[in-house]
């Protein structure tokens, strides 16, 4: 038997803007220790092993900042705290029922362009 792989990745946008820029940005006053409490809940639910927390950069959805992207399903998570988190990794990880209430609008997050698709549009 090999190593088995993760059952969740979960993205964590960690971009912050630089003081005074307007756009917002996913790390700001407040934000900055979701990342560490997302890494310590996991780890202290002994699920470090199988839930791989992953620091990003932009993930393009700035304006519903704090996000994060639960992998396998495009599960985007938005406006984040702490108590979101706990939530979303007991219900969704665990209970392996999504928290539907915390995750992004369809309106936000349409159905992908296939590769194949996006490079017609691109005209290549
Ligand atoms: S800064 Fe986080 S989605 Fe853009």
């Amino acid at each position: 038997m090999g190593i088995p792989k993760p059952a969740f990745y979960i993205f964590k946008c960690e971009q912050s803007s630089p003081p005074g820029m307007p756009k917002p940005s996913c790390v700001r006053e407040g934000t900055q220790d979701l990342f560490q409490h997302l890494g310590m809940k996991l780890m202290e639910k002994g699920l470090i092993a199988t839930v791989v927390p992953v620091r990003t950069a932009c993930l393009n959805r700035c304006q519903q900042g704090p996000v994060m992207l639960v992998e396998p399903g495009h599960y985007m998570y938005v406006e984040l705290t702490k108590e979101k988190i706990d939530r979303i990794i007991d219900e969704h990880i665990i209970g392996e029922k999504p928290v539907a209430e915390y995750l992004i609008s369809d309106e936000f997050w349409d159905e992908a362009i296939s590769p194949m698709e996006a490079m017609k549009m691109a005209g290549r």
